[in-house]
Formats: structure tokens, C-alpha cells, sequence
């Protein structure tokens, strides 16, 4: 089997840029309105090894198993094989092959909390209480009043405060679901279970896979009886016993070569989200929503950075991420005012010039933002469906109502913006949010100091964020402007008086030598600098890319 050719100096996945792909919404071969496997080996030439492409080092694919779709495949129903829906196993082969011969890694998605409820072991389970499967989900008598055991809700039915708990007239008794009705919390206390699910690690890393991501962590390893605070809402979560499981499942990657686990560790402490990396033995990286939830404000931006820095030395490995399937896009989120678009690029310059793993959630390098759902078009169960819209890779103009993500109907409307950011029109425009992912990616690639060099922030003045990156022999400096109107950024703290700004996010802007007292940035604009006195190829424009 091919693999990417190993990285020398540093595990592949520190410094890369990792790529999510939502399959229901990438790209669909068959005309049934749903993206699937094979449209997205179609498209793989948009992510690496093609003239053009984006060159980002990795996909993560969200779950592609055979599922009753519930939560849109988050709720599982057999861990090893594919939903027909979305192809198949031997679909799932060619595109870990595919991806491979492009430089691709590929992480998938393992969703080790809870099955849905049409998993056979469930149903196993719930068939009687001395089944044998009965103790690999958490099923409890209800409390003396007939109502459930605990108080605990379920996340997705906070609202309506529907309990975590349903009761199963077949057997009496109460099983446990930190989400929907439909995904039951398996027992990891139950080492069948534990032993069951590592196999299904197993069974995809000998498939070639490069890791996985893993959802929510911070669920695995519920304590229904712990007494002290079990009775609180919302559920308690971050128990002990997940990073024993974390452990367990970094030995079985260990088996293998190279591979990977990034964790959704949805906790809004960052003490605790390093807690799942500084001992080195568990997880690789952990997704931050401290820092996907920040607001726009330099100062904020600064103060998460510089606390999960100090909280996670080495081993520790940060990963940013600003977008996923489950939260509104970055140029809505940011945009209230009519800033979004501008705010997005700053956006961008951050994510791909910080020191740390840069996740990206697929349509953000078009600069995409939320899809309007009208009511009757509305089929996520907690609201998550304008950020699911599928990719317009052509305009409709030319494409159909599809956009070139189907010949049919697709699965929820498109963007309104589809004709003008579409991924064919952004294509050859340089001005275009696509083309400022391409340079941004490429100029991570090749450049050290930005891709693992050292980075320092610096204290820059109201509204700007401001760093330093350094390596291999060169310093680069990165300032970004949050705010809305022009700002002269105080420099005096980079200790050189020249450099060439390499790259901005205002189209407009020269590109080429530059006095740093004298850098005015403009509203909403991020610049990207060599430091140092310019060379001889720093007269001109920088060059273009590839
Ligand atoms: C994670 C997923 C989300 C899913 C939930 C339950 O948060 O990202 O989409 O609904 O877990 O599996």
C-alpha cells in the first residue's frame, strides 16, 4: 500500500493544514442530491497534487458509516462499512489510495461515545436484561418517583429540556443518551466494549487510514453513580476515565506507523483541554473552542493564544481551528456589520500563520458564509444546517441549481452567493478568498519559520494582533488588524527597522520593501512580513505561486 513519503524532522502533523470534509455536502456522483465517496475522489485535484490545488497535507472526513442518519451519520449502526448512501468499502479504499498518491493523509471520523440505537449491539442490548450486551450501554432503573434516574438533559434537547434518559417499556428500564433519543451512550466501563471498539481502530488503520478524530471526548467515560454533583445540569462531562481511554487508544495508533488522533474535547477551560495533551501519551491534538468561540477582538484572540501556550508546553502541540459542520461560518460569525468578508481573510492569516496544526472546514477557503435554510428546508435537530450547505463548484449560471455539487436536487439549498463564489470563479481571480488560502497555504509550506519556527507575540497597540515567527535563519512578522477602521500598529518591539511585506489580505496593497514605523494598516487587513533588510528578489511583487 502507498503512503506519503515520511516527514524527516517532525511528526507530519505538526505544522500541517488539515482539511474537513462534510461527505453529505462535498460532492455528489450520483445525482441523489447527497455527496458521497466517489464525488469526493472527484474533487480531490481542488485539495493537493494537482496544478492549482489548495495544498493543504490532510482530509478529515466526518462519518461516512452506515447510519439511519439521525445526526447525519454521527449516530452509527457499524463501525466498519459505508453507508450506500455514500458508496461503498471498496469506495472507501480508492479514495484512501487516491488521496495517498496525491501526498493526502486521510483522518476519519470515530465516534466512540454513542451507536444509534439500530446498531445490533443495541438492539442486542435492549432485547432483554440478561442479554449479553445488556452492560455495553448504561441502562439504569428509574428513579422512586417513575421518572428517570437522573436529572441530566440531553445536549441536543436542551431547549425543550428533554431528559438524557429514555425508558424502554420492553425491559423497564432507562438508557442513557447524552445526544438524541436515537444514539445511546455506550459503557466503556465494560471491557468487551473497549476491546470492541479499539478492533474497529484497528480495522481502519489496516485499511491505511492516518488517524481519526474523535468525537466528543469529553464524553467518554461517564460516571452515572459518582454521587457529588450528579444531580447538576448541564451533564458533567470531562470524567477521569477518558484519558485512561485516550491512553488506549494512542497504544493501538502506536502499532502502526505515523498515525494520528485529534480529539473534539469540547471543553471551554483550556487548563483542561491541555490536560488531554501535556503528558504526550494520549491524544496527539485537541480541537479549542475556547479559541473557535473567541470574539473578534485582537486582545481576545491574544489572551487564548498566549494562555494555551502557557498551559500546554511540549509535548503539547496546538491545533486552531475556526469553523467545523457544527457552528455558522467564520464570514457570518464575524460579520454582523457587513465586515464578514474582510474579517474572513484576517481570519485566515491567523489560522495559517500561527504556530500550531491549522484545521480548515470545507468551503472556507471560498469564503464562504451561512446558507440561508427556510423552515420548511430545515433538517438538522439542533439548527446546524446553514453551515452544511453543499460547496457551489461552478456557477449556476453554467451549472444548474446544483453548482456543480449535483445534477439533482440537493440535499439543502445552496449559499444565495453560489454565482460569485463559486470555486470555478474564484479560480483564476487573485483577488479571490481562494486565492488567499493558496498563498497563505503555500508560503506555510515553504517557509520553516512559519510552518514549526518558534512564535512570540508581541504587544502592538489597540486592535492589533501582532507576532513573530522564527526559523531556519529567518523572522518573519505577522499583524493583523481587528478592527474596522485604519490603525498604526506599534512595531518598536520587533527590533528592526525594515522588512518586505510579502503578503496582505488587501488585495490593493503593494506587495514588495517596507519601513515598519511607517506601516498603516488599513480596515480589517492583515499583512504577513519578512523582516530584515530586503534581498535583491524582494524589488518586485512577490512572485506567484507554483
Ligand atoms: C460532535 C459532532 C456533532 C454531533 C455530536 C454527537 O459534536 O461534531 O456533529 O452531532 O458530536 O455525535
Amino acid at each position: 500500500m502507498t503512503r506519503p513519503t515520511p516527514v524527516p524532522d517532525a511528526p507530519w502533523w505538526q505544522g500541517a493544514v488539515v482539511y474537513q470534509i462534510y461527505p453529505r455536502s462535498f460532492a455528489d456522483s450520483d445525482g441523489n442530491g447527497i455527496g458521497d465517496l466517489p464525488g469526493i475522489i472527484g474533487r480531490l485535484d481542488h485539495l493537493a497534487g494537482a496544478e492549482g490545488a489548495l495544498g493543504v497535507d490532510a482530509v478529515w472526513l466526518s462519518p461516512f458509516y452506515p447510519s439511519p442518519m439521525a445526526d447525519f451519520g454521527y449516530d452509527v449502526a457499524d463501525y466498519t462499512d459505508v453507508d450506500p448512501l455514500f458508496g461503498s468499502l471498496a469506495d472507501a479504499d480508492r479514495l484512501i489510495a487516491e488521496a495517498h498518491r496525491r501526498g493526502l493523509r486521510v483522518l476519519i471520523d470515530w465516534v466512540p461515545n454513542h451507536t444509534s440505537d439500530r446498531h445490533p449491539w443495541f438492539t442486542a442490548s435492549r432485547s432483554s436484561r440478561d442479554d449479553p450486551k445488556r452492560d455495553w450501554y448504561v441502562w439504569r432503573d428509574g428513579a422512586a418517583d417513575g421518572g428517570p434516574p437522573n436529572a441530566w438533559r440531553s445536549t441536543f434537547d436542551r431547549e425543550r429540556e428533554g431528559s438524557a434518559w429514555t425508558h424502554d417499556p420492553a425491559t423497564d428500564q432507562w438508557y442513557l443518551h447524552t445526544f438524541a433519543v436515537q444514539q445511546p451512550d455506550l459503557n466503556w466501563a465494560n471491557p468487551e466494549v473497549e476491546a470492541a471498539m479499539l478492533d474497529t481502530l484497528r480495522f481502519w488503520l489496516d485499511r491505511g487510514v492516518d488517524g481519526f478524530r474523535i468525537d466528543v471526548v469529553q464524553c467518554l467515560g461517564t460516571e452515572v453513580d459518582r454521587p457529588a454533583g450528579a444531580e447538576a445540569w448541564p451533564l458533567d462531562q470531562d470524567w477521569p476515565r477518558g484519558r485512561e481511554i485516550m491512553r488506549r487508544v494512542r497504544a493501538v495508533l502506536e502499532e502502526y506507523d505515523e498515525r494520528v488522533a485529534v480529539g473534539e474535547v469540547y471543553v471551554l477551560d483550556q487548563r483542561r483541554l491541555a490536560s488531554f495533551l501535556v503528558e504526550g501519551d494520549g491524544l496527539h491534538m485537541a480541537h479549542n473552542f475556547v479559541f473557535l468561540r473567541t470574539s473578534w477582538s485582537a486582545e481576545a484572540f491574544r489572551r487564548v493564544i498566549t494562555e494555551f501556550e502557557r498551559l500546554a508546553p511540549p509535548p503539547a502541540w496546538s491545533t486552531w481551528c475556526l469553523s467545523n459542520h457544527d457552528h455558522s461560518r467564520v464570514a457570518t460569525r464575524y460579520g454582523g456589520d457587513g465586515r464578514g468578508p474582510e474579517r474572513a481573510r484576517v481570519a485566515a492569516t491567523m489560522l495559517l500563520t500561527l504556530r500550531g496544526t491549522a484545521f480548515l472546514f470545507q468551503g472556507e477557503e471560498l469564503g464562504l458564509p451561512d446558507a440561508d435554510i427556510p423552515p420548511e428546508a430545515v433538517v438538522d435537530l439542533d439548527g446546524r444546517d446553514p453551515e452544511r450547505a453543499p460547496i457551489p463548484w461552478e456557477p449556476p449560471s453554467a451549472a444548474g441549481p446544483g453548482a456543480g455539487f449535483t445534477t439533482g436536487t440537493p440535499w439543502l439549498p445552496l449559499v444565495d452567493e453560489a454565482e460569485s463564489l463559486a470555486a470555478s470563479v474564484q479560480e483564476d481571480d487573485p483577488r479571490s478568498p481562494l486565492a488567499l488560502y493558496r498563498r497563505l497555504i503555500d508560503l506555510r509550506a515553504a517557509t520553516p519559520a512559519l510552518r514549526r519556527g518558534g512564535q512570540r507575540m508581541l504587544d502592538a497597540g489597540p486592535d492589533v494582533l501582532a507576532y513573530r515567527r522564527e526559523g531556519a535563519g529567518e523572522t518573519w512578522l505577522v499583524a493583523l488588524n481587528f478592527a474596522s477602521r485604519q490603525r498604526r500598529p506599534d512595531l518598536s518591539g520587533v527590533g528592526v527597522a525594515d522588512g518586505t511585506l510579502v503578503l496582505s489580505t488587501d488585495p490593493a496593497r503593494r506587495e514588495g520593501p517596507l519601513d515598519l514605523a511607517g506601516l498603516r494598516l488599513g480596515p480589517d487587513e492583515g499583512v504577513l512580513i519578512r523582516l530584515g533588510a530586503p534581498g535583491p528578489s524582494d524589488q518586485g511583487p512577490a512572485p506567484a505561486r507554483r
